[in-house]
């Protein structure tokens, strides 16, 4: 199959666009050439000459001859305008902006269908690792049965400071703003937002379930504090960020993103830095790992050229498992069983809202429940105002099929 020719207009000569930029130089095999970059700062020194930019978004949209577009700017408002004038303008679109593409997929995935022409966003999710086009073309079938992965190179490269180099929070988060991992709104990382837009992602080419931001619950690293962390050191275990997206015993799809522990037996234990990795399971095939940077200037930048050399052969998401006729729903009646930190004066009233408590410790200002708890339940907790709370998740806890069958909440399941 022959290649095709594409004329490219870049958006944004950030980390990325920059990244992108010298990986295309590298690659003239590619048929790719970048005509004109669009960038919004006049005053930012850039490191080519003035003659390749312009601050005219339509130079870019109204140019005939550019046939697609690259997105690699990060305000997703702006971004969203962009790819929405290219692709109604018949052009190919290539994006890295997850919040964006979480925010408007459902008319992202609509707008591609009614002009006809692809977007591509691997590199939104997980960077350098190609798990949309696995998820899309690989797992064609019913029997994937969860995803789990640590999606968010920012946090994961915090955690990895804290736990190993005894670094504070805030010159860990600083480091990975240095080094351009993080959001220009590292909020969008800590607080696991960034994770969850993946999530949203991921599922959709998993499970071909769409569902709106809001609709799936995330806890970030933001608020993990001594307590937590050194239960963790004590017993061996790691604190990662985990987006999890899991079939329950209804059919229906588990989704949230949450700190976990994890066992240093679990593939995810020895994901540190800026690595991301993903677990896929399936019935035959049994649990599958996928490993990679997650974030940073040449990762993301290798997932978009990879986009661009798919588009040059004329490649499109088919999102086949959304056409399904058995459509799946996102159901957050899942229990979880966690380790709580609380303030004192909170201890007695969310031990209520537990099914099971396993465990309980409090010292003069704080205390734990460990214990089995709903999805609905932590959202309620965490809903308050200022609260001093927070949580790390152990596992999901499976119901019996006699609970099941009897509608009762689940007693001692777990070991
Ligand atoms: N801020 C993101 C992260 C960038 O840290 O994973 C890559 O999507």
């Amino acid at each position: 199959m022959e290649r095709k020719n594409l004329i490219i207009g870049l958006f944004g000569f950030g980390c990325v666009g920059k990244g992108l930029y010298e990986v295309l130089e590298k690659t003239p095999r590619l048929n790719a050439r970048i005509k004109t970059i669009c960038i919004k700062d006049p005053n930012k020194p850039r490191s080519l000459s003035s003659e390749h930019f312009t601050f005219d978004k339509n130079l870019i949209l109204n140019d005939p001859e550019i046939n697609t577009v690259v997105e690699l700017i990060d305000d997703a408002d702006a971004a969203y305008h962009i790819v929405k004038t290219a692709l109604q303008a018949g052009k190919a679109v290539v994006t890295a902006n997850k919040k964006m593409i979480a925010e408007h997929f459902q008319e992202l995935i609509e707008l591609q269908k009614k002009h006809d022409v692809p977007l591509l966003y691997e590199a939104a999710c997980c960077a350098s690792i190609p798990i949309i086009r696995n998820l899309e073309e690989y797992y064609d079938n019913d029997l994937l049965e969860s995803i789990e992965g640590i999606v968010n190179g920012s946090t994961n490269y915090i955690l990895t400071k804290i736990d190993e180099e005894k670094v504070s929070y805030a010159n860990a988060l600083k480091d990975a703003q240095e080094k351009g991992y993080a959001e220009t709104n590292p909020t969008l990382d800590t607080g696991g937002f960034d994770a969850k837009y993946k999530l949203l992602i991921l599922i959709a080419h998993a499970f071909g379930i769409i569902v709106k931001p809001e609709e799936i619950y995330n806890i970030g690293i933001d608020r993990l504090g001594e307590l937590e962390l050194n239960y963790a050191k004590e017993k061996g275990l790691k604190v990662k960020l985990v987006a999890i997206g899991e079939k329950n015993s209804d059919g229906n799809i588990n989704a949230f993103v949450m700190p976990k522990f994890i066992e240093k037996s679990d593939k995810l234990y020895s994901v540190d830095d800026v690595f991301n990795g993903v677990k896929t399971k399936s019935f035959f095939s049994d649990t599958q790992f996928f490993v990679g940077k997650g974030a940073g200037a040449y990762p993301t930048a290798s997932a978009v050229l990879s986009d661009i050399s798919a588009l040059s052969y004329d490649y499109r998401y088919e999102y086949k498992k959304l056409n399904q006729e058995d459509t799946l729903e996102l159901d957050n009646s899942v229990l979880l069983k966690v380790f709580l930190r609380h303030d004192l004066e909170y201890g007695n009233s969310f031990k209520l809202l537990f099914d099971d408590i396993q465990e309980t410790y409090s010292n003069r200002d704080s205390g734990y429940i460990i214990g089995v708890i709903t999805l609905e339940n932590i959202r309620e907790i965490f809903a308050k105002q200022g609260l001093e709370s927070s949580i790390v998740l152990f596992d999901l806890v499976k119901k019996t099929n006699s609970q099941i069958a009897k509608g009762i909440r689940v007693q001692h399941t777990y070991a």
